[in-house]
Parts: structure tokens; sequence; C-alpha cells
């Protein structure tokens, strides 16, 4: 397929990068012996069960089971797809990803990368085409931006022209199809396409990875048109899941302790300038469930603010909506109300960033906006009114995730309606049906880790015919499997091809090539090898393994491994016998069998070496 990028590559990348550099550089580790810890990502924890393993080269959450390589973490946490998880990675240590048959993008389109430069030249050229207008300096003056943050939001200027961009960029058919593609043209009716944006001060977007994917723009004064003009949606641009300077924020901070969300570009800029460079924007929408979960994943604090008016809190409430379901335990939104005609930016310039601190600490926690704006039409003196409110609150709180949150949303629910309403009653029959096949799950779950020394069959759970080594816990091909997953220097004791390859037993195949991979990629580690695996069915056990303990000093596991080797070639010996020893059996053996049979009886009846 063309495209595809190598599996010899990604190993090698995988060879290269310290995931322990890449999961720091996100979220605070500890050491903790000779792996690193934290509070897991992906789910919510007072206790830290997350590790990072640098020699294994691969993080596991005993809490949660979220595992695998450098690649997978970038997946998961920065919501990367697979190909730009590895762009990602590539860049770090400034290697040239390899597709091959060259990259085609299976996400938006073949052209992305070349849009992704477009765009990237197209910011440029405003903050070229800014230097040269003393009109759109002056507006950026007036309003209190400093140079440096100018720079550092890549502030700039579209000239007041119909083909300024069109002019400088779109010097062939494809890159005006590309300028099109990527919003920056409009088509015009009949004639030729035009530029989006004019006389505007431009405003790019940047992605969570810090790359151009759209604009906004604003008049310089007057009354031309509306005042912002965004983008349009694009292969590149989606509003709904985008935040203006998620990027700025997460240069500014290694550990963020809170976000803030605004609403406009110039509110943003303001709170950075200022010294409070956690603030984000939406992009002209309201709060969706994706914003909130960019939101949470960056951060377990999240600070909305808002207009004090009727507008402002109906936005509010939008974003209370969208907030609920991702309420995990541990997060917290917080809302806060600005007085009229103020805004974030104004205000930060008349209180300073003493002021706007002193907003954020009174601001409204969640449950306490909920309620009120809940309450605002409920007369809850009345029977019937508390049980209006009851209804309404139910079906939101039974949105939020399982934990202490809901359960004290419940308790002032209760606390408020004065009604009997326990979780239990509240649920629907199919939500009900859904916890208990969740908690089935679980428990099953939980008991497979529990029989985890005790399954016969190495790989997958349904033979039973897998054979046993001397304790009798473990097969020899499932305990060579940890060992060499474990110490895949190991391979060196192998000699190669090893004959049990041609042993019938579970896990074998697996194991084989295995071995050929840790032979041809020397010194990889176990999250490689894990990532190289990790699309085969019997990868959740390999991870499984992978975890295990591996009782003893390495001395006593290679030897150990050692010996598994030993008997597997006995065992592949004993195997063939049998065969010979059926066929002789069911036909009779021609001379040269007969003289194998001889041979092998009498080496098997030989110490093995
Ligand atoms: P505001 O009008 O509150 O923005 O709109 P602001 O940042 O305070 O504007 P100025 O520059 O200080 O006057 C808030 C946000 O709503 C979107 C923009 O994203 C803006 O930043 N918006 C507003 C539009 O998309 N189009 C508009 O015409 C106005
Ligand atoms: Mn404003």
């Amino acid at each position: 397929m063309a495209g595809r990028i190598p599996e010899s590559f990604i190993d090698d990348l995988l060879a290269r990068v310290d995931i322990v550099d890449v999961i720091q550089e996100r979220i605070a580790l500890k050491k903790s012996g000779r792996d690193w810890s934290a509070r897991c990502p992906f789910h919510d924890e007072r206790s830290a069960s997350f590790t990072v393993s640098p020699t294994k080269q691969f993080y596991h959450c005993f809490g949660c089971g979220a595992h695998g390589s450098a690649i997978r973490f970038l997946m998961e946490y920065d919501r990367l797809e697979f190909p730009d998880a590895i762009e990602e990675l590539a860049g770090r240590i400034g290697l040239k990803v390899v597709y091959e048959g060259g990259r085609r993008d299976a996400a938006p389109s073949s052209d992305t990368p070349d849009l992704y430069a477009l765009l990237d030249s197209a910011a440029g050229y405003y903050q070229q085409e800014l230097t040269r207008c003393p009109a759109a300096l002056d507006y950026f003056e007036r309003r209190g931006l400093n140079p440096d943050i100018i720079a550092r939001f890549r502030l700039g200027y579209a000239a007041d022209l119909w083909d300024g961009l069109k002019r400088f960029l779109g010097t062939s058919q494809q890159r005006l199809g590309l300028l099109e593609k990527g919003g920056m043209l409009i088509a015009g009716e009949r004639g030729a396409p035009y530029d989006r944006f004019r006389d505007r001060v431009m405003f790019p977007i940047q992605d969570r990875r810090g790359r151009v994917i759209a604009f906004g723009g604003r008049v310089l004064g007057k009354d031309d048109g509306p005042k912002y003009l965004n983008s349009p949606e694009t292969p590149l641009f989606h509003k709904g899941s985008e935040l203006f300077a998620l990027w700025q924020v997460r240069q500014a901070q290694q550990k963020l302790t809170r976000i803030i969300v605004v609403e406009g570009y110039m509110d943003v800029i303001a709170l950075h300038q200022y010294g409070l460079p956690q603030a984000v924007a939406t992009l002209g929408t309201a709060t969706t469930r994706e914003h909130a979960e960019l939101l949470f994943r960056n951060c377990a604090d999240v600070y909305f603010c808002f207009d004090g008016d009727r507008a402002g809190r109906q936005a509010a409430w939008r974003a209370v909506e969208s907030v609920l379901p991702r309420m995990r335990d541990g997060r917290q939104a917080h809302f806060l109300f600005l007085p009229d005609g103020e805004d974030p930016d104004s205000l930060i310039r008349q209180e300073g960033v003493a002021g706007m601190e002193q907003r954020l600490q009174s601001a409204t926690p969640l449950s306490q906006f909920f309620f009120a704006h809940q309450e605002a039409d409920t007369n809850l003196r009345t029977a019937d009114g508390r049980a209006r409110l009851g209804e309404r609150c139910k079906a939101l709180i039974s949105g939020i995730p399982e934990g202490t949150f809901r359960d004290r949303m419940q308790e002032l629910l209760i606390e408020k309606t004065s009604l009997q309403w326990s979780l239990a009653g509240s649920l629907s029959p199919q939500m009900r049906e859904r916890a208990e096949a969740m908690l089935n799950e679980r428990v099953a779950s939980l008991k497979q880790a529990d029989e985890k020394d005790s399954v016969r069959h190495p790989i997958s759970a349904d033979t039973a015919t897998a054979q046993r080594n001397s304790s009798g816990k473990r097969s020899l091909v499932r305990h060579a499997i940890t060992a060499l997953l474990q110490f895949p220097g190991f391979v060196e004791l192998i000699a190669f091809p090893p004959a049990f390859r041609v042993l019938r037993q579970p896990g074998i195949t697996l194991l084989v090539d295995m071995i050929s991979l840790c032979r041809d990629r020397p010194g990889i580690s176990t999250g490689a090898i894990l990532e190289h695996f990790s699309t085969i069915p019997e990868a959740g056990a390999l991870q499984r393994l992978a975890m295990s303990d591996l009782t003893g000093e390495s001395e006593a596991v290679r030897s150990e491994f050692v010996d598994a080797l030993k008997q597997l070639a006995r065992q592949t010996l004993q195997q063939r016998i049998d065969d010979l020893l059926i066929e002789k059996a069911e036909a009779g053996l021609g001379e040269t069998q007969m003289q194998e049979l001889r041979g092998l009886l009498n080496s098997r009846n030989q110490p093995a070496t």
C-alpha cells in the first residue's frame, strides 16, 4: 500500500527516542526504583498506578490498563493519528519519515502536508505585511500589544487587496487549489477566486502541535463587514475541536495547574501578555464536548469566563452541558462571570493579574452554577416545583461519569428537592443493564488477572494441551516469550533458525517471529516489540507478559531461559519421534525413516547440551 510507513522505520524510531522524555514533557513523572510513575493521565485516580519503564520503553497503568510505546502514548494523550504520532517523534530527533511509495494520508487527504506548509507560508506573509502597514501596527499598539506578544502569536495583517495572498502564494494551479481548500480564497461566482481576508489584522489559529490550520481576521476599526471573520471548516480546521492558543499555553508551561477559557482572541492575548499564559478561546462557537475533553486532558482545573449578561449565562450553560459528561473524578470546572461591559481583556488592563487572580479564586464551582441555573425558574417551596427540578436534573446528573462528583451532585439534588432518589432508582433499565455488564466485565478481568499465572495456554486461553515446564506453572513457550520480551538481548543465546520452529505448540510462531525481529533489530526495546506486534490478536496477552514479574536476577532469568530453549529443542525431537512412530504404526517405515528414528532415539537418550 502506498504511503505506508515501513516497520523497520518505526522500530528504528522507537530505538532512538526515549519514552520517558516524551511522557515527561506532558505529565510530571516521579522516579520510583528503576521506573517512573505518575497519576494516570487516562483515568482519574489518587494513587500513582501509571508507570513508565525506561528499560522496556513502554508505559502501563495498573489501574485502567492503558499501555504502549511512545507512539501509542502520543496517539492517546495528544490525540494524534498514527502517522502524525510518528511524524511528531521523528521530528524530535530530526528524522525524516519514510513512506513507502510517497506519503499518502489516510486522514484528510493526500495533500495535507502541502496544505500545512501553505498555511504556514500564509501566516508568514501576513506577518511580513504587518511590518509594512502602519495602520495595522498602530491598531495593535492602541490595543496595548507589545512586539513580543505579536511575535509569539504570529499576528499579521492582510492587505486591502483582492489578490494579495493569491498572488503571493497561488503561483500554480495546484497551489491555487490548495489555498481554496484551506479556506484562504473564495471561489468567485464566475470569475477567478479572490482573497477571503482583506484589510484585517490576522490571528493564526494553530493546532495542538503548533501548525497553522486556520485564521481569524479582525477589521481595524470601523463598520466594514463582520468584526471578526474566521476560516471556514476545512480538512485541517474543525472549530468544534480546536482551541485558540492551546499551543502557546503548552509552550509556556510544563505543568499546567489550570486553564482559563475565554471568548475572544484579544482576551486570550491580553491575558498571556499580562502574565496569565493559561488562557485559550473557543473559536466563535459554544463549548463542545470535544473542547471539554481536550481541556481536561491538558489540565484538571478549568475556568470558564463568560459575560455576566443573559447571553453569557446562556453560553455558560451550554458549556455545562458539554462538560458534565466529562466530569470524571479529579476534574473541576469553575465559572467566572464578568461585570457588564467588561471582558478579560479590559479587566486585566484595569486590575492587573492580581485582580484577575482574585476573580478566578472566587469563581463559581460547577455544582453551584448548575443548581443556580436550574432553580432560577423553579419554585422550590412547592412539592410540584421540587419534583420538576428533580426530573430535569436527574437526566443531566446521570450523564456524569460515576464517581465522587456525581455522588456529590446527587446529594445536593436530594438536599434541594428532599426527594428520595437513590442512584439505582434513577437509572433507566438500559442504564442499569449497562452498569451491570460493565461490572461483570470488570470482575471477569480481575479474575483473569488472578489466574494469569495458572493459565495453561501460553497465549490464548482456549487450549489445554500446552506443555508445562518442570515447575508445572508456566508453559515453556510462554516463558520463553516472556523472557525474550523483557530481555530482547537474550536473542543472542538462540541458535538460528531454532529447531523448535516446527514444534506444534501454541505460541511457537509468535516466539519464532519475535526471535527474528530481535535478531534483525539489535537493541530493540520491549516497547518497540509490543508496538511491532500491536495488531496481532495476541497483543493484549503480550502486554501482560511484558508486565509480569520474572523473579530473580537477570542471571537466573537467563539460565532459566536457556533451559527453556533446551527443553523446547528436546520436545521438538520428541515430536518428530512421535510422528515417525505414528507413521510407522500406520504404514510401516521405509529404511531411511527407520534410520532417522534410530538416530533420534539415540540422541534423545544422550544428555541435552
Ligand atoms: P467579541 O466581540 O467579544 O470579541 O467576540 P473581542 O475579542 O472582545 O473583540 P474585540 O477585538 O475586543 O473588540 C468574541 C469572539 O467571538 C468571535 C471571535 O472569535 C471573537 O474573538 N466573533 C465575534 C466572531 O467570530 N465574529 C464576530 O463578528 C464577532
Ligand atoms: Mn474585547
